[in-house]
């Protein structure tokens, strides 16, 4: 029979509170012969308080023993900024290879968007992020020097190796072609980041030819960032660096319902290690507590951690579940609760 071992880790803030949302609407979803066992890790800012730790090595490699990892939010005012992103957050995305940082934008039906757009356009408005996840400016690789003088120098330095761009290159090459528009951006800012942006340029352009049904784009960033509002649907999937992706990916969520709704996955699809799921949004310190927290963005993550399983009428059913919910939104507030009810009775039917 089938089986899901789950690790959960809730977090900080309204990491709670959305991560029990989620496991509410994957109770539901999942078929009765489907076994489901869970197992809570309290990591986060209590845990670095009462302790000091971040990530001990003993329950790193207890997390490599679960078919994926379903996470909150991480952070809080009261930890020194970086303690928790790295110590944490970052830690799991190195120490599993999740090379692919997968963050899907749509233009649900009723969602509150600020772009300019007809309604009969919203359906054009689904495209993905292929982020890289491991490299990039993301790896420690820096240092300061005369630190705290006025002749401090930083540096940070932005990692990029070809068997590092390739992997990522080829894997939104794959998901290009697996959908109907076969749309492959790269973005980067090869004008100016001329070793890694050619790099990039080179790997992309020399895959492309293994994949000649995909249609190619080349954009800077910067001018990225104006189509991503102008004109999102010109987009399909989306390949970019680390730093990029991750500017990028909270403007697609600006623009498509905003943050409560953006899910993302931190996929390492060799399955050495578990992959691990989370919504984009931080851990709203300010709202925790309150119910005000949407659970949805959690929730779609979970439709991609079943996706990622090979559950995917599961996965699907949530979306469509979600989709049905948002069309019906009016406005009348809703507890984080409420919707996360709401959404297991649907997917349940
Ligand atoms: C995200 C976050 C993280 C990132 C931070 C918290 C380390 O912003 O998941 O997008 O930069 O990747
Ligand atoms: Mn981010």
């Amino acid at each position: 029979s089938r089986s899901i071992d789950l690790a959960v880790v809730p977090g900080d803030g309204i990491g709670q509170e959305v991560v029990a949302q989620g496991l509410k609407v994957l109770t539901a979803v999942l078929p009765q012969d489907v076994k489901l066992e869970t197992k809570e890790y309290d990591l986060g800012a209590k845990r670095w308080h009462r302790t000091g730790e971040t990530l001990p090595d003993a329950e790193l490699e207890a997390l490599k023993n679960h078919d994926a990892i379903l996470l909150g939010a991480i952070g809080d005012p009261s930890v020194p900024s970086g303690v928790l992103e790295r110590g944490l957050l970052l830690k799991l995305r190195f120490a599993f290879d999740h090379f692919i940082n997968l963050r899907p934008s749509r233009l649900f039906p009723n969602t509150a968007t600020p772009l300019a757009i007809r309604d009969e356009q919203r359906g054009a408005i689904d495209f993905v992020v292929v982020r890289e996840g491991t490299e990039g400016p993301y790896t420690g690789n820096g240092g300061s020097l005369r630190t705290g003088t006025p002749a401090e120098v930083a540096t940070e330095v932005s990692v990029n190796t070809a068997y590092g761009v390739e992997r990522v290159v080829r894997d939104a090459f794959e998901r290009a072609d697996a959908r109907p528009r076969k749309k492959l951006t790269l973005v980067h800012k090869n004008n100016v980041l001329v070793y890694a942006g050619h790099l990039w340029k080179n790997i992309f352009d020399k895959v492309a030819q293994e994949y000649p049904d995909v249609t190619t784009d080349y954009l800077h960033v910067d001018a990225a960032t104006i189509f991503f509002v102008t004109q999102p649907e010109r987009f399909d999937v989306i390949v970019t660096d680390n730093l990029f992706g991750d500017i990028l990916t909270d403007l697609a969520a600006a623009v498509t319902g905003g943050i409560g709704l953006a899910a993302s996955g931190n996929i390492n699809p060799t399955g050495a290690f578990p992959s691990m799921f989370e919504p984009v949004h931080g851990s709203a310190p300010d709202i925790a507590g309150t119910g005000k927290a949407d659970p949805t963005a959690t929730i779609l993550s979970v439709a991609l951690l079943l996706r990622h399983l090979g559950y995917d009428a599961e996965a699907a059913r949530i979306e469509d579940a979600v989709s049905a919910d948002l069309a019906e939104r009016d406005g009348t507030f809703r507890t984080t609760d409420q919707i996360g009810d709401a959404l297991a009775v649907r997917v349940a039917s």
